[in-house]
């Protein structure tokens, strides 16, 4: 395994990778969910590189970017006996040079959900990702399932930029609790961590009243705001049950549907969701 820091470092490694190239894009600190990713894409491709870069572009002024966790020996550590080939952790200053001025933006998938409250995020993500893509020009890059809305946002970006790329969505991997795997769940302390579970307690509950009988989307999101009521140390921003493709909320459950929230546990906010088909 390689690793590498600078562009043409890197552009040369990749020339040199033989056969169908995978990448896992990640901001590193990294956990099973994460791996689940590299294992798929190592059984996929002939050759699998994992980018490892806090992307600054994609927090908001009010986040938690200087904080977010870091411990790159950890990574490479972890990585290493998965067969991964290519290892790129670019810095700030080669992802945005100087007088930077170009961005993706992907209009309409944006606006809901994440969309709210985190207004500057997807573009972030959407130029970080579409830079990615041109150094490493992979045949597939695998996301997870459980940023079900930056997924959207890719697969739109790749059909509407004709990246010839396949967007592979992963499943979430959870904790035996239910509690989505999160870089971010480090920050849950104490008490704050058996609170998270209700994220998971909350869909569970949508969904076993979606396959009792349940069609209305608003009884739905009434049935997890009330379990996340019940939780003292949860406070929602957004309870979604929308169309898995469009991301609009729905009145009556059709078709594939998607069941998502943030909420704040203590001072960690925290993202899940079902999908429902
Ligand atoms: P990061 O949060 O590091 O996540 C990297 C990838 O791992 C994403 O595709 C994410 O959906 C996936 N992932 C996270 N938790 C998971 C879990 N519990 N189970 C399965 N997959 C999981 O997402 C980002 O980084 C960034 O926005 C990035 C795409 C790298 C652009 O900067």
């Amino acid at each position: 395994m390689r690793t590498v820091i600078s562009l043409d470092e890197f552009r040369a490694a990749r020339l040199a990778l033989p056969g169908s190239v995978g990448l896992v894009p990640t901001m590193g600190y990294l956990h099973e969910g994460h791996l689940s990713l590299i294992r798929r894409a190592r059984e996929e491709c002939n050759s699998v590189v994992v980018s490892i870069f806090v992307n600054p572009t994609q927090f908001g002024a009010n986040e938690d970017l200087s904080k977010y966790p870091r411990d790159l020996a950890r990574d490479l550590s972890l990585i290493e006996p998965l067969g991964v080939d290519l290892v790129w952790n670019p810095t700030p200053e080669i992802m945005y040079p100087p007088g930077f001025q170009t961005w993706v933006e992907v209009e309409v998938l944006t606006r809901p959900l994440e969309g709210t409250i985190r207004t500057s995020h997807f573009k972030g993500v959407a130029t970080v990702v579409a830079k990615l893509f041109n150094a490493v020009q992979p045949h597939k890059a695998y996301f997870g399932q459980k940023d079900a809305q930056q997924a959207a946002v890719i697969r739109q970006m790749v059909r509407d930029l004709n990246f010839p790329i396949e967007i592979s969505v992963c499943p979430t991997l959870r904790e035996a609790d239910g509690l989505a795997m999160s870089s971010r769940n480090k920050y849950l302390e104490g008490p704050d961590r058996a609170a998270a579970t209700i994220l998971f307690r909350a869909l569970s509950a949508a969904k076993a009243a979606y396959e009792a009988g349940e069609r209305n989307a608003e009884k739905l999101r009434t049935l997890m705001k009330d379990m996340l009521a019940s939780e003292q140390r949860a406070q929602p921003q957004y309870v979604s049950c929308a169309d898995y493709d469009t991301l609009e909320e729905l009145d009556l459950i059709h078709g594939k549907t998607l069941l998502s929230m943030a909420v704040l546990i203590g001072r960690t906010r925290l993202i899940d969701n079902f999908v429902l088909n």
